[in-house]
């Protein structure tokens, strides 16, 4: 493998390193480190000191290795004695923290906030971007409880390095094995390079999800959306910079790290969220599949069926919250976003005139790709001056750091229409 001369000078590397055989590797994956010039600093949780010593580890990484939460009572004279908020400070070190390998229960411990040792301690802590390397055999990393933690430190804005296929600890062959150190560093490097943080210091409301407007106790008018692009929006945001806040609808989706949340349900609980918190922001984008009509009428408690056959729910329009905002505007610049099945462009340029938008994202539901629910989607992007960027199908990921880069650049160019 060829590798960039000295590409980490400078860069402040945490590594985390929990129980598993994996360990052995992540000596390696100091060393390469440390050859890029990178500072290291390791912590250990208790179970990884029965894979690895950490005379290795401190002789590799140039830096004592950290596995105690507390100051011990006891420290000799020699020893710096150790600060029990150094986990406040180590989240504020590092550039980015590395957990390689992280064990299921490591995993599970990150998922539910858990604080029980100086690496989960950090993890919580820690504003940096956190990149982990699940290490495990085939049958915990497929077991269901594992596969949706991964799956919701996903969603937070973790970074996943996927394991695996091959010879496991066990001597089966599987899933789950932690990738050669040299495939980390390079993941690791990557990352560093393109890492933007270009949204520094900007505020940005964010809306998400579908709304709900009840008909009665148990029925409500609903869409099917997912809430995964305006998650993802908040996601990207926020690893960028910016000062997140996420108002969202009913979505089963864990909170990207660092966002500040705000549940509603109706459209008019929406608009009022949306009005408490607008002011100030330097970009609000509204993603939300906000419902177009609720009933008219609120019906307490259950309603019974009718002898009929028929049922019929008058409805009212709900305040449009994009058009409010666009006649409001107070310095901020709107994005909205438009569904379209039909005449996608046509459609979506005259929402974009008619709200006064600064740009809108549109898509099409019915395109293989796209829509309520998926992790991909295909979109076009409408500038104030009319431009009009189309892009291939990439995930909501992509799609969300595609519209920010937009958004900035449409938010310097000058001209207004
Ligand atoms: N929107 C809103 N308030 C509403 C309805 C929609 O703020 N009551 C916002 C959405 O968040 C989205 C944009 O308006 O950013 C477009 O929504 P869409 O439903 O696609 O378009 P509409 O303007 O409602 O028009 P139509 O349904 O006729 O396409």
């Amino acid at each position: 493998m060829s590798l960039m001369p000295m590409s980490l000078i400078g860069k402040k590397i945490l590594i985390g390193i929990s129980g598993g055989i994996a360990a052995y590797k992540t000596c390696e994956l100091v060393r390469l480190f440390k050859k890029q010039q990178a500072e290291v600093r390791v912590i250990m949780t208790p179970s990884a000191l029965n894979f690895v010593s950490p005379v290795t580890l401190s002789a590799l990484s140039g830096n004592k290795v950290l596995i105690n939460m507390f100051p011990d009572v006891n420290p000799s004279k020699t020893e710096k004695v150790e600060s029990s908020t150094q986990h406040i400070y180590l989240g504020m070190w590092g550039d980015v923290f590395v957990i390689a390998p992280a064990t299921a229960n490591t995993i599970a411990k990150m998922v539910y906030g858990m604080a029980d040792n100086l690496l989960t301690a950090t993890v919580l802590s820690s504003r940096c971007p956190i990149i982990v390397s699940p290490a495990m055999d085939e049958d915990m990393y497929q077991n269901q409880i594992t596969s949706q933690n991964i799956t919701k430190l996903n969603e937070s804005g973790f970074w996943i390095i996927e394991p695996e296929t091959g010879e496991l600890a066990s001597g089966l062959f599987g899933t789950g094995r932690m990738p050669e150190p040299e495939v980390i560093f390079k993941y690791v490097e990557d990352f560093l390079k393109n890492y933007k943080r270009d949204l520094n210091g900007k505020k940005i409301l964010i809306t998400a999800g579908p709304t709900y407007e009840p008909i009665d106790d148990v029925r409500y008018i609903g869409n099917y959306s997912s809430g995964k692009m305006g998650f993802q929006l908040a996601n990207a945001a926020s690893q960028r910079g910016a000062e997140v806040t996420l108002i969202s609808g009913p979505a089963a989706i864990a909170t990207p790290r660092n966002v500040s949340r705000l549940n509603v349900k109706t459209s008019d609980e929406m608009f009022n969220a949306v009005k408490n918190n607008s002011t100030g922001k330097d970009y609000i984008i509204m993603s939300a599949a906000v419902s177009d009509y609720k009933s008219k009428e609120f019906h307490s408690g259950k309603m019974k069926k009718s002898g009929s056959g028929s049922f019929l729910i008058e409805t009212s329009k709900t305040v449009d919250i994009l058009e409010y905002l666009g006649k409001h505007k107070n310095g901020s610049k709107l994005i909205g976003f438009a569904l379209e099945t039909d005449n996608e462009i046509e459609y979506a340029t005259e929402k974009l005139k008619q709200k006064n938008l600064d740009m809108i994202v549109v898509n099409n539901p019915k395109v293989e790709g796209a829509g309520f629910g998926t992790d991909t989607n295909v979109i076009s992007i409408i500038d104030k001056n009319l431009n009009v960027a189309s892009y291939e199908k990439m995930t909501k990921f992509q799609a969300a750091n595609v519209i920010l880069d937009k958004m900035q650049e449409s938010a310097l160019s000058g001209t207004e229409r």
